[in-house]
């Protein structure tokens, strides 16, 4: 299982749900008891419990992200292989797990087993991601060093407007997609988030992290080095224009709200 830290799931989706008109096919008002499923840091779990007046659980496969999340109870266990009975829920979800399983449409039909009504996904297209920045060569390494990681990843990180394509092979019926656009604005005053990430890209952690996953898709050791070298110059590059409040980065990840229902 691909394990992400607490920090990485918290900065990525701040200001994610500021907007939440992309989520009304999921009637969230009209819900008795939710699940969360591959809930993290409970991202998408928060949105529920302001949204509705469900019970909302939240499982997640990691135990130490699952100590992270506010829910009315918290399950530890297999998005595939639910610890629930069937019907007990009237909306199973989850946000960015599907692009993380192998068999995306064995843990649909089990999302499809625990519902008795709707069955949502809410999952990005990391191919279509797009960066614009101060740093003229932040946009074109954010884009090698992503397809190298998606070249070598070993599910499809780009499923995004796909998961319709699961929801029907599932059994799912009245399938719609709503697309959602995660806008992720950087620029002074900079928040001690912005800072942090800045001094991060310096040090190249976190494509130091991705190793593995560049070495499979094919990228030798000289090439990483090589992108490490220059990526870790572009961070530096990045943290000095902060220090004169010039640095800005938009970063826009396209999402896909899939939501079906469960035939009667
Ligand atoms: C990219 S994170 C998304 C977390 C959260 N839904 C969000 O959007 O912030 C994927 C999550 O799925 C969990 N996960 C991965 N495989 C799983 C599985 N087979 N069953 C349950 N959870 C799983 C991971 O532990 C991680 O918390």
């Amino acid at each position: 299982m691909r394990r992400f830290s607490a920090d990485y799931l918290e900065e990525t989706r701040r200001g994610m749900w500021a907007e939440r008109d992309a989520l009304d096919a999921l009637r969230l008002g009209s819900r008795e008891r939710i699940l969360d499923v591959g809930c993290g840091t409970g991202e998408l779990t928060a949105v529920f419990r302001e949204e509705s007046d469900a019970e909302v659980l939240a499982l997640d496969a990691d135990a130490d992200l699952i100590g992270h999340v506010a829910a009315d109870e918290r399950l530890l266990g297999d998005a595939t292989r639910l610890p629930l009975s069937g019907g007990v829920c009237d909306l199973v979800a989850c946000q960015a797990l599907l692009i993380n399983l192998s068999d995306p449409v064995a843990a649909v039909r089990e999302f499809a087993r625990v519902s008795s009504d709707l069955v949502a996904a809410v999952e990005p297209n990391n191919a279509a991601v797009t960066v614009e920045s101060t740093v003229a060569s932040e946009p074109p390494l954010a884009a090698r060093a992503r397809d190298a990681y998606i070249e070598g990843v070993d599910t499809n990180v780009s499923l995004g407007a796909d998961a319709a394509d699961c929801f029907e092979e599932a059994g799912l019926v009245d399938v719609s997609t709503t697309q959602y656009e995660h806008v992720q604005a950087v620029q002074p005053p900079y928040g001690e988030a912005a800072l942090e990430a800045a001094a991060r890209k310096a040090t190249g952690e976190r494509l130091a992290e991705q190793q593995p996953t560049l070495a499979a898709g094919g990228l030798s050791s000289d090439a990483y080095d090589a992108l490490r070298a220059e990526w870790r110059e572009m961070g530096r590059e990045v943290v000095a224009q902060m220090r004169e409040n010039d640095y800005e980065r938009v970063e826009t990840v396209p999402f896909y709200v899939t939501v079906g229902r469960v035939p009667e």
